[in-house]
């Protein structure tokens, strides 16, 4: 199959729809990036990688980084951070309030803010506990630059700031969370870390390089085994069920992979067995996904017929 010629196809059955959908106004940083922006990456899991647009440009990864916690936690702790988050789909918003009431402080899922908040939570916990792991350091980040072999990799701490200034959704669902029990750090801190990890900034083939592993099995660039196959399934399928929160219904129909995305833009996707891939278009949908990046993972998927269905 020629893949670069399939990206250039999707490229240019896209290209009218560039500019299109709002920016996330919420956090004023993120509003001010220019929408009239697209870049797609494909890594296959024999190493070649295909690239298209601006694909070389970096951009806030937001809610891509949750998966990134949740496998940490996985790895480090197993079947433990179940206890404190479900893994069924919401069916609402990112940032609703209103399930974790009923819930009793139980997230629905670990994608959503609330579930997030708590797998970071576990992650700031263990970060603790470890004497050699430097406070300051952010363990995604630490973990996207060895994954993707680009030290460079930064966090924007003007976006971090920008949510901060305006956390108010953020710092309600961390006091809820705290006020049943489900958070081990102090909220402000762990408010900060999540605004760390979710300020992170990547470009597409990073991206799409440093969570290859999913596709691989679990298995790291350096050979080594991050999850078991069976932890992956398990994270691929979350993806699947509530990547895309109240939209994950309509990604699976027109996408069908497992996927994450974040209000930056991006959108990653696993192709298990096969290829991890990251598209980004800044203008978001009404699910705050991105609008050009869900329609260039339908034609990729049409055109490729990679699916896991
Ligand atoms: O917590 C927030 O609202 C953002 N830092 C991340 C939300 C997000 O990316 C939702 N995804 N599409």
């Amino acid at each position: 199959m020629d893949v670069e010629q399939i990206l250039e196809d999707t490229y240019r059955a896209v290209r009218p729809l560039i500019g299109s959908g709002a920016v996330a106004e919420y956090i004023p940083r993120l509003a001010a990036v220019n929408p009239d922006q697209f870049g797609m990456a494909v890594v296959m899991n024999d190493g070649r990688e295909f690239q298209v647009g601006d694909s070389l440009v970096p951009f806030s990864v937001q809610s891509m980084s949750k998966v990134l916690s949740l496998v940490l936690v996985l790895a480090d702790h197993g079947e433990d951070i179940w206890r404190r988050v479900g893994r069924e789909p919401s069916g609402a918003a990112f940032n609703s309030l209103t399930q974790l009431e009923y819930s009793r402080g139980i997230p629905r899922n670990p994608f959503v803010n609330a579930g997030a908040l708590v797998v970071t939570d576990q992650l700031l916990t263990t970060k603790r506990q470890m004497s050699d792991f430097p406070v300051e350091q952010n363990p995604i980040l630490d973990f996207v630059r060895q994954e993707s072999g680009n030290p460079a990799i930064g966090l924007d701490s003007l976006v971090a700031r920008s949510e901060a200034e305006h956390s108010d959704r953020n710092a309600a669902i961390a006091h809820l969370l705290s006020s049943f029990g489900n958070l081990q750090n102090p909220v402000d801190e762990v408010l900060e870390q999540y605004f760390e990890q979710c300020a992170i900034s990547m470009n597409c083939r990073d991206v799409a390089v440093a969570v290859s592993f999913l596709a691989r099995g679990g298995i790291r660039h350096d050979g080594t085994q991050l999850l078991s196959l069976s932890e992956v399934k398990r994270v691929n399928s979350v993806m699947l069920t509530s990547g895309f929160y109240d939209a994950a219904g309509e990604f699976a129909y027109r996408v069908g992979l497992p996927g994450k995305s974040g209000v930056g833009g991006g959108i990653l996707a696993i192709v298990p067995g096969h290829c991890s891939i990251c598209v980004w278009a800044p203008g978001l949908n009404a699910s705050g996904n991105s609008l050009v990046g869900v329609a260039a993972l339908d034609e990729f998927t049409t055109r490729t017929g990679w699916s896991i269905f």
